[in-house]
């Protein structure tokens, strides 16, 4: 029996602040498996928010109930997608793919031209990034830490064009 349940009403995206965080955290709490060492603290999150170019948007039913969210970051003509995450029972219906549709066109309404994420090697997301145009740029060895100290690779992927 599938764990996901389908979502009735549209999906909107809006950017969101720090007093959004509460249901950000929600979303990041079951997105994520500690087992990974991939999800952010709120203090993490709430340190990047205030900070220059950085854009945290939510994903929410018509319900008004948050499903997902995307954190990035814009600056010259780089930009970097830091986090996207969808509610496990939200999944497999596209929002994923809106987030990260949403973080191209804004990093090209930005001016960026080469956009950059990390992931950790394994994730299923890689095939999201895949068919969105993202390649494999490099490898960070060790670069996250599960809860019971195991570590895990990242893969840094790269869309749009080469540094000069
Ligand atoms: C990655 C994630 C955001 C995708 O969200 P989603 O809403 O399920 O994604 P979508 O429904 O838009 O699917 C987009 C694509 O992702 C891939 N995908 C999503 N779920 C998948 C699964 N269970 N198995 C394989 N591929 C999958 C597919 O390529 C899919 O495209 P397709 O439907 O055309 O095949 C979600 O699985 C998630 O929150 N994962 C945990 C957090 C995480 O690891 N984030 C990425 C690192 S920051």
């Amino acid at each position: 029996m599938s764990s996901t349940a389908a979502i009735h009403g549209a999906v909107t995206l809006a950017p969101a602040l720090s007093g959004d965080l509460d249901e950000v955290m929600h979303v990041m709490e079951r997105a994520f498996s500690p087992e990974f060492g991939e999800a952010w603290t709120r203090s993490q999150c709430a340190g990047i928010l205030p900070m220059s170019g950085v854009l945290l948007t939510i994903a929410r039913t018509g319900a008004d109930e948050a499903q997902g969210f995307s954190l990035l970051r814009t600056a010259a003509d780089e930009a970097e997608l830091l986090l996207i995450a969808v509610a496990p029972k939200a999944r497999q219906q596209g929002i994923g793919r809106r987030l990260l549709d949403h973080f191209i066109g804004h990093a090209e309404h930005c001016g960026a031209t080469r956009l950059h994420l990390e992931v950790r090697d394994g994730n299923l997301a890689v095939r999201m990034y895949r068919a969105a145009g993202f390649e494999t740029s490099g490898r960070r060895r060790n670069y996250y830490r599960g809860h019971d100290g195991t570590q895990f690779d990242a893969l840094t992927l790269v869309r749009g064009s080469s540094p000069a």
